[in-house]
């Protein structure tokens, strides 16, 4: 080793020991002759000081150092001056007195500094993302993600999983987003498709009788990225043998129980906490709600088809629904501007007609500009339903199903994070459970999965399979902490005639559902144990874990929104030698005013 210890080992211990250390030039401060020199590696930062004492080659040698520049060090340990100590710095009580710089490598200007105070702009982070990666923040991040994959395979491997490697090559699998696709050479007009995810492999691992599969598996999509999506992500993905949800959640739950008291210290009480998804979208108007706060949804259809006010009323009459929430005590926080805002950001993100709101009075009455259109009847119904207290705040939305879960959830997230209604340290685990199987897709004017097509229903709903599709629920459950989906599953089918109805209604005809997933429906026919699993998102669970809200930064190194790795510069253009051995041509890109 070109060192005796790291920049973060050296303690009072130590002093007057001769070491070598390596690592990189944070800081040089020029004292009049004294030259202080912050040298950092990733266990941290070791003071280094040159004095004309120490001569004055050396001391020439550190007045030439930059920052980045890679040194190695000889010196002698030192307890630190008296009142200079860095109690900040595991490393502050003492420092190295050099006896010799050696420069290993210098580095040019960097476009910016790890430990510059105001972070760069992100897409130069991710261009120098090797300087990036230097910030304090970002290992500290990389190593927690390194550390609970770890522990993952340690629970794992005390439950007799097997942990198996499945096909990055291989053929479409059906998640619901578009694949990313690889031409063959080989086989003309032929793609491989990368994996959504292992899927299909490990049901066939289960039907090949192993049991108990799990596999730290990279997975593709070509979607709209968000802040918590990536086209190139991790899951940690298992699957299990004769089992019922239960039994799935269960060592779900026994994992969360262990990182969250290894990593958060947090004692989670197994079994966490479960919610059905009609209960979630009632009371959160979400799937993946976050549960750190309440707020909670309060329903006044009832009171709206007693109402003449249009607006309510015309709402509850086109089979819609008058919902909202309450802002407890903070109606003073909330000027007109501010409620303008909230009224544009319902209507432009969740396509809502407007937004009704109500102040409540010190006397208790509701003041709003449409207070007026209201009965005596239904603003004390109001009031009643809200249990509102002077100081409320109340806001209301008459629209669809779907637009008051989507609006109201948008308010929520959006007014707990403005209010701090939550610490931000806090964490939230818990399942919502009995998903729906089917959405209707008014686009494609057909049945979808929720999940995927290989979700068992319960028991209790298999009748509704072909009579109401809507109503038929699913053996699907899905992890959420702090309003994100950490993970989703399913108990999945192991009879092929149930399997060959679920694609019938999906729109997939014998003959196509043959065609793509014909080795599952033979596979099904022999000996298929009942089986179901999950997959977690990793990335996500780093960032929740981390307290993060970017899963960019918690990935080494990242697309960025609009999917490039702006590192690399891919994707890139090829050869046309390369493509031409594929059999491909590009089309001329259209022109674009
Ligand atoms: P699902 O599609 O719900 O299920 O994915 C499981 C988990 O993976 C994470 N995830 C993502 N993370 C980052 N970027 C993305 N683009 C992304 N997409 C998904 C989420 C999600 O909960 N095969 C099934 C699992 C099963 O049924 O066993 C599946 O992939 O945290
Ligand atoms: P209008 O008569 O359409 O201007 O609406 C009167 C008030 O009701 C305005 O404050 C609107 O923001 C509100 N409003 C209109 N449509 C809705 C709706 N669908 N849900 C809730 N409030 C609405």
């Amino acid at each position: 080793m070109l060192r005796t210890h790291t920049c973060g080992e050296l303690r009072t211990d130590h002093i007057g020991q001769e070491v070598t250390l390596s690592g990189w030039v944070e800081n040089i401060r020029d004292h009049g002759g004294t030259v202080f020199i912050d040298v950092r590696d990733r266990y941290g930062r070791t003071q280094v000081v040159t004095s004309p004492e120490e001569g004055q080659e050396v001391l020439a040698v550190a007045e030439s150092l930059r920052g980045e520049d890679v040194v190695q060090i000889r010196g002698v340990v030192a307890r630190r001056l008296e009142g200079k100590d860095n109690p900040k710095l595991a490393t502050g009580q003492i420092e190295v007195r050099a006896t010799n710089i050696h420069i290993l490598n210098r580095a040019d200007t960097p476009p910016f500094y790890p430990h510059q105070e105001e972070m760069a702009g992100e897409d130069l982070r991710l261009k120098y993302r090797y300087i990036d990666l230097r910030r304090e923040a970002m290992q500290r991040t990389l190593l927690l993600r390194s550390r609970l994959i770890k522990a993952m395979r340690d629970y794992f491997a005390e439950h007799d999983f097997i942990d198996v490697e499945t096909p990055i090559l291989g053929r479409s699998t059906p998640e619901g987003a578009r694949d990313y696709l690889v031409p063959s050479r080989v086989h003309w007009g032929k793609f491989f498709a990368l994996p959504q995810s292992p899927q299909l492999y490990k049901q066939i691992l289960m039907i090949a009788g192993y049991d108990r599969y799990v596999q730290i598996a990279r997975c593709f999509r070509d979607e709209d990225l968000r802040a918590d999506r990536q086209p190139e992500f991790t899951q940690l993905d298992l699957e299990m043998s004769f089992v019922d949800a239960d039994d799935v959640m269960g060592i779900i739950d026994g994992l969360m129980v262990r990182l969250a008291r290894d990593f958060l210290g947090i004692e989670l009480s197994a079994p966490l906490p479960r919610m059905s998804y009609d209960e979630a979208m009632r009371r959160f108007g979400s799937d993946a709600p976050d549960l750190r706060y309440g707020m909670e949804i309060v329903d006044c259809t009832e009171l709206a088809r007693q109402t003449a006010f249009r607006v309510f009323r015309g709402a509850v009459d086109a089979g819609g629904h008058v919902r909202g929430i309450k802002v407890e005590g903070r109606a003073g926080e909330f000027s007109r501007k501010r409620i303008d805002e909230l009224t544009d950001f319902v209507k432009n993100d969740f396509g809502a007609k407007g937004l009704a709101w109500f102040r409540v009075e010190p006397d208790g009455a509701l003041w709003s500009p449409i207070s007026k259109n209201l009965e005596e009847a239904t603003l004390a119904g109001l009031k009643q339903a809200f249990a509102a207290q002077p100081g409320d705040l109340l806001l209301l939305l008459a629209d669809s199903w779907e637009v008051t879960c989507k609006g109201l959830n948008g308010l929520r997230r959006r007014l707990a994070g403005e209010l701090q209604l939550y610490n931000p340290s806090d964490m939230h685990f818990s399942w919502v459970v009995d998903f729906p199987m089917f959405e209707f897709d008014h686009d494609l004017g057909r049945w979808v999965a929720m999940h995927h097509p290989f979700t068992a229903p319960l028991d209790e709903d298999l009748s509704y399979l072909s009579a109401a599709p809507q109503r038929c629920r699913a053996k699907a459950y899905d992890l959420v902490i702090n309003g994100y989906e950490a993970g989703g599953g399913t108990i999945r089918i192991h009879d092929a005639q149930v399997q060959q109805t679920v694609f019938q209604l999906l729109g997939l005809s014998p003959e196509m559902a043959k065609e793509r997933f014909g080795f599952l429906l033979d596979a099904l026919r022999y000996g298929a144990p009942p089986h179901g699993g999950i997959a977690l998102g990793v990335d996500r669970l780093v960032m929740l874990f981390a307290g993060l809200d970017n899963i960019r930064d918690c990935i080494a190194f990242p697309k960025t929104q609009r999917a490039m790795d702006l590192m690399t510069e891919a994707p890139g253009e090829v050869d046309p030698a390369q493509l031409h051995e594929l059999h491909i041509q590009i089309e001329p890109k259209p022109i674009t005013k």
